[in-house]
C-alpha cells in the first residue's frame, strides 16, 4: 500500500531517510536529521524568494494559479465583486463567515465610531512636502498611530487586536484622504459618518465646499476594486505583515510594513507604473518598438505577469468589466486604447506566451482609478485601502497559529572564513 511518505538518499553516506508527506508537503525541518557527521547542521532547503516554500497554513483565501480561480474563505471573487459589499467582505475575511444582517449593522456601526483621527495626525501632514509620495505619507502615518494607541501593543488580548483592527479599517481611508487632500494643497475633509464606507472616503476626497454628488456607478466601481484587492494570501506585502508581525509588534507597526512592501513598483506600485508606461508609449504605433525592448530584457511590461497565476488573473477579467461601465459614465481613456493593443499584441507573441505572462490586477485598474480622478500616485494607496482587511486578517492567522515563530530565515554563509584586524595604516 502506498505509503505518504518520502524515502531519501544520501549519496554522501549511502544512508536512507524517511520523511513524512503531509498536504503534499514535507517538513523542512524533517531534512535536519541528514547529516554527514554529528558536526553537521542537518540539510537545509535553499529558496530564495520562496519559490517553493509554505510558510503557514491559512484557512483565509485560495488562489489555483492555473485555473484562474480566486476564493475568499471559499466563496468565488466573482460572486462577492457582484454581490458583496467591500465592508461585508471584510468582516468575512476577519470572521471566516458572512456576517448576519445584524452583525453587519454593528461592525459598520463600529467602525464610523472610530473615523476620527487625533488631530495631531493633521499636524504630521502639514509637515511633509507638497510633492510628498501619497504612499510614502501612508506608510509613514499608519506606523505613527502605534505611538497614539500604546494599547496596540497587548497583542495577545483578542478584544484588544479587535480594538485595533477596527481602528485600522476605520483610520485608513480619513489618512488616506487627508494625503489625497495635502498633496493638492486643499483643505483637509473629516468623516461624515452619515455617509457608508466608501461614499464617505470618496467624499473626503472629492469635496469642495459642502458635501460631494456621488457618481453611483463610479462609487459602485470603487467598491469592486478594494473587494478584488482585498485580500490575496502570502504576497509580498502579506509575508511582510505577517514576518513583522511575527516580532509581536503591534499591529501599526505590522501594518505599516505591509504598506511599505505594497509601495514597490513589482507589487501594488505596478497600476501606478503601468500609467507611467502607457504615458511613456505615447501612441499604439510605439507599441511593437516598446515590446521588442522588453523581449531584448530591457524593462518589463508592467501588469503583466504574476508568481502564482499562469492564466489570466481572474481579478484583471472583473476589472475589464468595470473599466466598461466606468469609461461609459467618463468617457474613453485615450490609453485605454494602449493598453487593449498591448494586451493583444502580447497574448499572440511568443515571449509572452510561453513564460505564461498574462494582464494582472494592475493592468487596467489604473485606467479606472485615473477616469475617477485619482492621480497616478495615489493609485497604490487605493490598492492599500482594498488590502487592509486582508493583511488584518493574515495578521490575527497568524498570531494565533502554534506553529509559528518569529520569522527568521537561515542563510548559506558565502562570506570570508575568519581573518585577522588590519589597522588603516596598513590597508
Ligand atoms: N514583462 C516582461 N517579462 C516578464 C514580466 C513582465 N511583466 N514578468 C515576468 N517576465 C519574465 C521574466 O523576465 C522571466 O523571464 P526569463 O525566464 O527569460 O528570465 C520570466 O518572465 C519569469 O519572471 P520572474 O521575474 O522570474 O517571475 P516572478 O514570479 O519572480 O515575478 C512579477 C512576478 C509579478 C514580479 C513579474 O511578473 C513582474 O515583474 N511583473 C511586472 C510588475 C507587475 O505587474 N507587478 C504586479 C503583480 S500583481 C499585483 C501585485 O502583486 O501587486
Amino acid at each position: 500500500m502506498a505509503k505518504d511518505t518520502l524515502t531519501i538518499t544520501d549519496n554522501r553516506t549511502g544512508r536512507n531517510y524517511e520523511v513524512p508527506i503531509e498536504d503534499d508537503t514535507v517538513k523542512a525541518t524533517d531534512l535536519r536529521q541528514i547529516k554527514v557527521n554529528d558536526d553537521d547542521f542537518g540539510l537545509m532547503t535553499y529558496d530564495p524568494a520562496f519559490m517553493n516554500t509554505a510558510a503557514c497554513r491559512s484557512a483565509i483565501t485560495y488562489i489555483d494559479g492555473d485555473q484562474g480561480i480566486l476564493r475568499y474563505r471559499g466563496y468565488p471573487i466573482e460572486q462577492l465583486a457582484e454581490r458583496a459589499t467591500f465592508l461585508e467582505v471584510a468582516y468575512l475575511l476577519a470572521e471566516g463567515e458572512l456576517p448576519t444582517r445584524t452583525q453587519l449593522d454593528q461592525f459598520t456601526e463600529t467602525i464610523k465610531f472610530h473615523t476620527y483621527v487625533h488631530t495631531n495626525i493633521t499636524k504630521f501632514l502639514e509637515g511633509f512636502r507638497y510633492d510628498a509620495h501619497p504612499m510614502g505619507m501612508l506608510l509613514g502615518v499608519v506606523g505613527a498611530l502605534s505611538t497614539f494607541y500604546p494599547d496596540a501593543k497587548h497583542i495577545h488580548d483578542p478584544a484588544n487586536r479587535a480594538l485595533q483592527k477596527v481602528r485600522l479599517l476605520a483610520k485608513v481611508p480619513t489618512i488616506a484622504a487627508f494625503a489625497f487632500r495635502h498633496s493638492r494643497g486643499l483643505p483637509l475633509v473629516f468623516p461624515d459618518n452619515d455617509l457608508d464606507y466608501i461614499g464617505n472616503f470618496v467624499n473626503m476626497t472629492f469635496s469642495i465646499g459642502g458635501r460631494h454628488k456621488p457618481n453611483k456607478v463610479l462609487q459602485h466601481a470603487l467598491e469592486i476594486l478594494l473587494i478584488l484587492h482585498a485580500d490575496h494570501e502570502q504576497n509580498c506585502s502579506t509575508s511582510a505583515v505577517r514576518a513583522v508581525g511575527s516580532s509581536h509588534v503591534d499591529p501599526f507597526s505590522a501594518i505599516s510594513a505591509g504598506i511599505a512592501a505594497l509601495y514597490g513598483p513589482l507589487h501594488g506600485g505596478a497600476n501606478e507604473a503601468v500609467l507611467q508606461m502607457l504615458d511613456e508609449i505615447g501612441d499604439k504605433q510605439h507599441i511593437p518598438k516598446f515590446i521588442d525592448e522588453v523581449k531584448a530584457g530591457r524593462g518589463r511590461l508592467m501588469g503583466f505577469g504574476h508568481r502564482v497565476y499562469k492564466s489570466y488573473d481572474p481579478r484583471a477579467k472583473l476589472i475589464k468589466k468595470v473599466a466598461d461601465e466606468v469609461f461609459e459614465q467618463t468617457g474613453l481613456n485615450p490609453k485605454l486604447e494602449i493598453a487593449l493593443e498591448l494586451e493583444r499584441i502580447a497574448l499572440e507573441d511568443e515571449y509572452f506566451v510561453k513564460r505564461k505572462l498574462y494582464p494582472n490586477v494592475d493592468f487596467y485598474s489604473g485606467l479606472i482609478y485615473q477616469a475617477m480622478g485619482y492621480p497616478t500616485e495615489y493609485f497604490t494607496v487605493l490598492f492599500a485601502l482594498g488590502r487592509m482587511p486582508g493583511w488584518l486578517a493574515q495578521w490575527e492567522e497568524m498570531l494565533l497559529d502554534k506553529d509559528q515563530k518569529i520569522a527568521r530565515p537561515r542563510q548559506i554563509f558565502t562570506g570570508h572564513d575568519e581573518r585577522a584586524f588590519v589597522p588603516v595604516e596598513k590597508r
